[in-house]
């Protein structure tokens, strides 16, 4: 059992940062008037991530007090006892080792008796294998065809990652082979995603770490039917070994489902769902980008592990970012945070990061189970610019709410297009240097009134600035930036987590729902009994749908 956490709100730096936020007036004009080297003093490099802190709401007395908080809570030795596999998920008594996934193969970790990164590279050398005959035609369906489509099938963690990479990574993507994802128990999904596909030509991989959720197993019996339906003549058993594999911690499940477990890659319980995109949950990947990217993907994640566990507090980006969100969550108020990238390609990021960062820090207990202190867990959120520009960026430079965001961009274009002599990406890269420019320095009303401007609508034309923003730049977005780039959330995460002294690795909030839906069924299907056990909300809401369904 770990010790209980320091309360953070007990401690003298925090009493420090409340005095700071008391009278807090923040001037971004001045700060960097005032400190030529304001940008270059809070600018950080960890490993090929550029990222500059300099235009959030801080100054030397608010990082050094935030620095000394992290000291208070403990977070070094937090940070330790992670990396090393010590059962940090108080709740569930499991160590927490996403950082084990991605260590080289010299390397090695006996955890609870186990040599942890022996069993992740094994488990890895079989994966490669498998989606290195996939990719040359030598694994082909039952009917002799090589494999054009892989359908992943899975939820939450074992979905939103592998989505979100391989988009990311779509210019790596092996030519002729094409990645699709099935996640919503909504029927819509399976029927739309498999429209138009070959069931010959079709691999499917069922990702579950439990093999227990509704929604991935009825995907995967939908999809097994549609399979059979549609080759229909074949031997039953033959398709399913053929077409379905599966990657799970429970393999007695998968084999109970008919997936031979020869097929099956597993993984182990000290792998969060929302942490599991680099186990054997990213076979869809290693298929469509091949082993060797996805060994670079492997190498950035840790390059960024590396970093975040031996940089000093005062340089580590991920320990930097994640004090600063506390400083403007905890102390400024701000409720809620966005994440913008300028990269069409990292259009799912925003959605895979909710999971990351909610699911980790949405808690109101501590790990000893005892009440958090303070507001924990900003909500994230966010889309690609240019498109939330013309979305929703007017709240955020002209709105009331203080929403500190995440600004990603890279250097070069995946794809360089020209508009007759002009760079499109240059265009682009623009409108990110300018939206940061704009929310943090803003628009006077002398600077408004300066252009002519009617003076009765002058104040509506002012940009107050001093909206905080963290820029980060890395060459390019190559398998191994994009590894950087999650851990980096990952761990930001973590350091969030450790200052509220919340368990950050367990998601006990997401049963109660999947309780009631089960036992909510019979009701939706036409028991009464069931039915009159429930809520009057709840009544009329069945009723309406049991008296309009057709
Ligand atoms: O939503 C809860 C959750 O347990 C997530 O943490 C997890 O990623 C998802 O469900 C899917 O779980 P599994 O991989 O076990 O199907």
């Amino acid at each position: 059992m770990s010790a209980a956490p320091v309360d953070a709100t007990s401690t003298a730096a925090w009493s420090r940062l409340s005095e700071l936020g008391r009278d807090f007036a923040p001037d971004l004009r001045a700060s960097f008037a005032e400190d030529p080297d304001r940008a270059s003093r809070l600018t950080f490099t960890a490993a090929d991530l550029y990222v500059d802190l300099s235009k959030n709401l801080v100054n030397d007395d608010v990082l050094d007090a935030l620095l000394a908080l992290a000291d208070e809570v403990g977070l070094a030795a937090r940070r330790d006892a992670m990396f090393a596999g010590e059962h940090i998920n108080v709740t569930e008594d499991r160590a927490v080792l996403h950082t084990a996934l991605r260590a080289p193969a010299s390397a090695s970790l006996t955890v609870d008796g186990q040599d942890a990164i022996a069993d992740v590279h094994e488990v890895l050398d079989r994966v490669y294998a498998f989606a290195t005959k996939v990719r040359s035609g030598e694994w082909t369906g039952v009917t002799g065809e090589r494999i054009r489509t892989v359908v992943n099938i899975g939820i939450g963690g074992s979905d939103l990652g592998p989505v979100m990479a391989y988009e990311a990574l779509a210019p790596y993507v092996m030519d002729g082979l094409e990645c699709r994802f099935i996640s919503n128990i909504d029927p819509t999904d399976a029927a739309r995603t498999l429209q138009g596909l070959d069931p010959a030509s079709t691999l499917f991989i069922v990702s579950s770490k439990t093999f227990g959720t509704l929604e991935t197993l009825t995907n995967a019996r939908l999809c097994k039917a549609w399979l059979l339906d549609g080759l229909a003549g074949q031997d039953a058993s033959e398709a399913v070994a053929k077409h379905f594999v599966a990657v799970s911690t429970a393999l007695d499940k998968v084999a109970d489902f008919g997936i031979d477990p020869d097929n099956a890659f597993g993984f182990w319980d000290w792998v969060g769902g929302r942490y599991s995109l680099d186990s054997a949950i990213g076979t869809s990947l290693v298929v469509a980008l091949g082993p060797e990217r996805f060994a670079e993907l492997l190498a950035g994640f840790h390059a960024m592990d590396e970093h975040f566990r031996t940089a000093p507090s005062a340089s580590n980006v991920p320990v930097l970012m994640g004090l600063v969100n506390v400083w403007h969550h905890n102390f400024l108020g701000a409720a809620t945070h966005a994440v913008l990238p300028y990269s069409q390609l990292l259009h799912r990021f925003p959605a895979y990061l909710q999971q990351l960062t909610m699911e980790s820090n949405g808690k109101s207990v501590r790990w000893d189970g005892s009440p958090v202190t303070t507001e924990t867990g900003e909500v994230f959120w966010g889309e690609p610019g240019t498109n939330g520009q013309h979305a929703f960026y007017q709240l955020i430079h002209q709105g009331t709410q203080l929403v500190p965001a995440d600004f990603i961009a890279f250097a070069n274009p995946a794809y360089p297009l020209t508009d007759g002599d002009v760079d499109v990406h240059e265009l682009f890269l623009a409108n990110f240097f300018a939206q940061t420019k704009a929310l943090a320095f803003g628009k006077t009303a002398d600077e408004v009134r300066a252009e002519g401007t009617d003076e009765a609508i002058v104040s509506a034309r002012v940009f107050e600035g001093n909206r905080p923003t963290t820029s980060i730049m890395a060459p390019a977005l190559t398998p191994g930036v994009l590894g950087q780039l999650i851990a980096l959330y990952e761990h930001l995460t973590f350091v969030e987590g450790v200052v509220w002294g919340i368990d950050s690795f367990d998601q006990w909030g997401v049963e109660l729902g999947k309780q009631l839906a089960q036992a909510l069924t019979p009701a939706v299907g036409g028991d009464a009994g069931v039915l009159a056990e429930q809520d009057a909300s709840t009544q009329a809401l069945i009723t309406y749908y049991r008296e309009r369904r057709q």
